[in-house]
């Protein structure tokens, strides 16, 4: 039994008392959190990256830690009076230096995206910035006389990296135009192999040793397989570049011991960043793990790349990573791939097409153009019509794009913290096979062939929502909590 489904009526209690204090200010809030509990009850969540975090996470981040400035690290703040939130930041570092066995950790980016801007930039200031002041005889940044600050600047904005392509599963941040790591980076991308589907190591080598980047993203939002992430630090090696993994989807199953050895990125990377809020099931958040040789560079994260530390969340990530690391939750992580691998394969057995043909993780990913004749928006809609909670996801070399997409990604960690099991991914496969064999792409206002709008039997869609109704009183989130 998860923490999830074992809350006790103490905390059922709490949560009640701390609504009524808000609703007593603000009613409009009070009655939206409220709901927010009775929606996420209705509904299959099959979203990857989300999850449930348990009743003491969720209650670390609601008190007065919120109310303190904490700037710069433990032991060297830029404020008066953060001893406890000193007690706090190291108790979550060596929490996830032991679950993750990292040399160092640093827990304060807000989010994923801000955990790899950190990265980024301590790997510039490694490897770049560093050297160009000591080649300038201080390792004082404001003794650079202009034309010195201008061959600094250049040489930092020169700079290479290679990361996956967003159709293969990539992510935005990961060095592409639009996002800032693409005004930053140099960028150039390796996708998939077109018939296997998967990452094609050799590929990658040769990428590299064309390309001779600084840096090598290796890690994934939608990719269904393992990747080799000791091949990475060999290609890595042999062109003098970094690499740095991003495991936001995949840490509860690095934390769990699911992917080790080669598949263990922290064993691998010089510098690894996470969320804390996906398959971890924290709050949400970001992390870096590194080197100590990068250490000193991650630690000045905030403020020279982040915003001051969320004392209450990082109390929040200490209490996920003492729940990381238990042997419940090594159960739990396990039970993740177990539910995905049923998902694939009840769906395979419906004749699904699945990109790369099945999975090794917590996703799987849906060719709806190519099974059912519709774009992922479609797929999206019918299956929320029917309860079941997905996202649209683009699938390699997409003839439907980024926007509208052919394909539905889904992940198991929020059913597997309900308690789900195989035989009740089997029957979600079932659900999804049946509601989109029941949609039919609509008509556009000319009469062409719409990529939003859709058909969907009514009398399945009800039989589906019955369905998965079914499932979530079997298995309830947060069972005791009443709200009334
Ligand atoms: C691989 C990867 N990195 C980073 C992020 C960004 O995380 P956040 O939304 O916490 O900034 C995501 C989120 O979807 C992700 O999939």
């Amino acid at each position: 039994m998860t923490a999830v489904q074992s809350a006790t009526s103490r905390e059922a209690t709490a949560f009640s008392a701390a609504l009524d204090v808000v609703g007593e200010v603000e009613p409009t809030v009070a009655s939206a959190i409220r709901q927010e509990l009775a929606d996420q009850r209705s509904s299959l969540k099959l979203i990857a990256s989300e999850n449930y975090a348990s009743p003491a996470v969720l209650l670390a981040m609601g008190n007065w830690m919120s109310d303190k400035y904490a700037e710069g690290i433990s032991g060297r703040r830029m404020y008066a009076g953060c001893q406890n939130v000193d007690i706090i930041e190291q108790a979550a570092a060596s929490r996830a230096k032991a679950v993750f066995g990292a040399d160092h950790a640093y827990v304060q980016p807000h989010s994923g995206i801000d955990a790899n801007l950190v990265a980024f930039w301590a790997v510039l200031a490694q490897r770049i910035e560093t050297p160009v002041l000591a080649d300038f005889g201080t390792s004082n940044i404001d003794d650079l006389n202009e034309a010195q600050w201008a061959e600094l600047r250049s040489k930092l904005g020169n700079q290479r990296m290679i990361g996956m392509s967003l159709d293969a599963g990539g992510h935005l941040t990961h060095g592409f135009r639009r996002n800032i790591s693409g005004k930053m980076f140099d960028q150039r991308t390796y996708g998939t192999d077109p018939t296997t589907q998967r990452i094609d190591y050799d590929e990658v080598r040769r990428l590299a040793r064309e390309f001779r980047p600084l840096l090598i993203v290796a890690g994934y939002s939608a990719y269904p397989r393992l990747v080799d992430f000791a091949a990475f630090r060999s290609i890595a090696d042999e062109v003098g570049a970094t690499l740095m993994v991003d495991m936001a989807h995949f840490a509860g199953l690095v934390a769990g011991k699911v992917l080790q050895g080669d598949y263990d990125p922290v064993q691998h990377a010089q510098i690894v960043t996470t969320t804390t809020h996906k398959s971890l099931r924290g709050p949400r958040g970001g992390m870096v793990l590194c080197d100590n040789e990068l250490a000193e560079h991650v630690d000045r994260g905030c403020p020279m790349v982040l915003g001051g530390p969320l004392p209450h969340v990082m109390a929040a990530k200490a209490v996920a990573l003492a729940e990381a690391s238990t042997p419940a939750f090594a159960s739990y992580a396990q039970q993740i791939v177990a539910n995905a691998k049923a998902l694939s394969e009840g769906l395979l057995q419906k004749g699904t097409s699945l990109v790369t043909g099945g999975t090794d993780n917590h996703l799987v990913l849906m060719d709806v153009a190519s099974s059912y004749g519709l774009t992922g928006r479609q797929a999206e809609s019918a299956l929320l019509d029917a309860g079941v909670v997905t996202n649209r996801n683009s699938v390699p070399r997409d003839p439907n794009g980024a926007w509208y997409t052919s394909g539905i990604r889904m992940g198991t960690p929020a059913l597997s913290t309900l308690g789900m099991g195989q035989a009740e991914m089997t029957e979600i496969a079932g659900i999804i096979h049946e509601v989109l064999s029941a949609t039919k792409a609509g008509t556009t206002t000319s009469g062409g062939t719409s990529k939003v709008n859709y058909d969907l039997d009514a009398k399945v869609r009800e039989r589906a929502q019955e369905r998965v109704k079914e499932l979530l009183d079997k298995h309830p989130l947060y069972p005791s909590i009443q709200l009334g």
